[in-house]
């Protein structure tokens, strides 16, 4: 590990973790979470009916009439991030990773065996409102007519995939159908939506991508390449983006100029704030230059912790966020695994930006949910970690989360804000 960089700790995610995340990122997909049920913000709603539809059951639209369509978001009146998780063990997720097809399995923890279930029932709970519940008919509604992409890393995937397996439940069979891969195109054909994937973990172009080459010392980003890909990402009614992790191996960034005909020669090694920086401005030229702000609006998710440090929650003898099963109570906890560094990269870019960039600031809430990561419930190599291998902490995936989870929080928030 390097040494702190700045006012707060710089713990970048050492080369062996790195290769793992690579292995993690095979193109299943992964999703699902549960879903609070938070009543609506101050903004005088019908209060929602109880949700114990089984998730099996097709609901006719027509008949879920309970969403709350008035609820306005107003960042004035309500800072979603400041808040606490409440344990309520009436929440029922809108899905389960036996129901929703969709989900990628590093994410799928039920399945993989994971049998405590406490951190099913936190739901999140902003200290000035209360944040309205994810409502798959209303979501439906907003995006009727209209593309939805996501573009990023596994974070964002798993952000997606969320997203797919709260709303697909009320869809019937023959109405929506899913195509997998690089781009992944969930379509729900009465509304005539598709709520998209598109897999670019660093946004800008990188060897290592698509796991040709999976040494992290041989990775080589190519800062200012976007437009291949960003073509597909055009005509798009609302784009959601990440980046953060991919950036965060324990060695310098070899950042290369120009195109790949090229070679691999002439890259010059940056600190990964520096290269952060560089491939974040080239997508901010994209989407200055590109995007038209009355026809797409444009959101960016911020970084999701990771939890490989266990004295930052002050468990000496843990081994990463291994067998945690409650969050941190500790208000503003932040561990190693954000960095603020990269946060203010994120920011200054944005602030100059012509187009406006909505975050989805979801850093400081999963801060606090050491409990609720893939951990050993995972695979390894495409394989699941059999019994022996589960019992080792030295495997547990702390980057990634179980779905339902932590990510249907994430979108919870995205809903109310779009
Ligand atoms: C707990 O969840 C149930 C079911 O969604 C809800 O009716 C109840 O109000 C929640 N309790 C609290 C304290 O938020
Ligand atoms: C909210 O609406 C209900 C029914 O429309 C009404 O009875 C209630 O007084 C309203 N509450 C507030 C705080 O406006
Ligand atoms: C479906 O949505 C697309 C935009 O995503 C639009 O161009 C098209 O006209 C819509 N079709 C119908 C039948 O509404
Ligand atoms: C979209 O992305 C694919 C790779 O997923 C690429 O082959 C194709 O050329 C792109 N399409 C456009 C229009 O840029
Ligand atoms: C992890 O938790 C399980 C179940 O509570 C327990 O049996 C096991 O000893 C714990 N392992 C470690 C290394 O603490
Ligand atoms: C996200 O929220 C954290 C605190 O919750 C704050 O420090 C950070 O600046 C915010 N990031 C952005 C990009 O707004």
């Amino acid at each position: 590990m390097k040494a702190p960089s700045g006012k707060f700790p710089t713990i970048k995610i050492c080369v062996l973790l790195f290769i793992v995340i690579l292995y993690a990122e095979s193109f299943n997909l992964l999703s699902s979470s549960s879903i609070s049920n938070l009543k609506p913000c101050p903004t005088n709603g019908t209060k929602p009916k109880s949700n114990d539809k089984k998730t099996q059951e097709m609901v006719p639209i027509a008949d879920a009439a309970w969403f709350n369509d008035e609820f306005v978001y107003d960042p004035e009146e309500c800072d979603f991030t400041n808040g606490k998780w409440v344990f309520n063990s009436s929440i029922k997720p809108l899905y389960s990773d036996k129901i929703c097809p969709y989900i990628s399995r590093p994410y799928s923890c039920v399945k993989n065996g994971r049998v405590d279930s406490d951190y099913h029932y936190w739901q999140w709970q902003p200290e000035d409102c209360t944040l309205p519940k994810f409502n798959p008919v209303l979501a439906l509604k907003k995006l009727q007519g209209k593309r939805l992409v996501f573009v990023g890393d596994s974070l964002q995937k798993s952000q997606w995939e969320s997203f797919v397996c709260m709303v697909e439940w009320i869809i019937p069979e023959k109405q929506k159908s899913m195509k997998r891969g690089t781009h992944s195109v969930f379509k729900a054909k009465e509304y005539n939506t598709t709520i998209e994937f598109y897999w670019a973990p660093m946004l800008v172009e990188s060897n290592t991508e698509f796991f040709t080459i999976r040494d992290p010392k041989k990775q080589i980003v190519r800062v200012d390449s976007i437009m291949d890909r960003a073509r597909n990402w055009t005509g798009v009614d609302i784009l959601v983006f990440n980046t953060y992790v991919w950036w965060m191996s324990d060695i310098k960034v070899k950042a290369l100029w120009g195109s790949f005909g090229n070679g691999e020669e002439g890259y010059e090694e940056l600190d990964n704030q520096i290269a952060y920086n560089l491939g974040l401005r080239t997508w901010a030229n994209w989407v200055d230059s590109t995007i038209d702000p009355t026809k797409t609006q444009v959101f960016f998710t911020t970084m999701s912790p990771s939890h490989t440090r266990s004295a930052d929650w002050g468990n000496k003898d843990g081994v990463k966020c291994f067998n945690e099963t409650k969050p941190i109570g500790k208000k503003n906890h932040w561990g190693s695994g954000s960095n603020k560094g990269m946060m203010r990269v994120v920011e200054k870019v944005v602030k100059r930006m012509k187009v406006a960039v909505t975050f989805i600031n979801i850093t400081q809430i999963s801060e606090y949910r050491i409990d609720a990561h893939s951990s050993v419930y995972t695979e390894s190599g495409g394989k699941l970690l059999s019994e022996e291998e589960k019992a080792n902490p030295r495997n547990a995936d702390c980057i990634h989360w179980c779905l339902p989870g932590v990510p249907d929080t994430w979108n919870q928030i995205f809903l109310a804000m779009l």
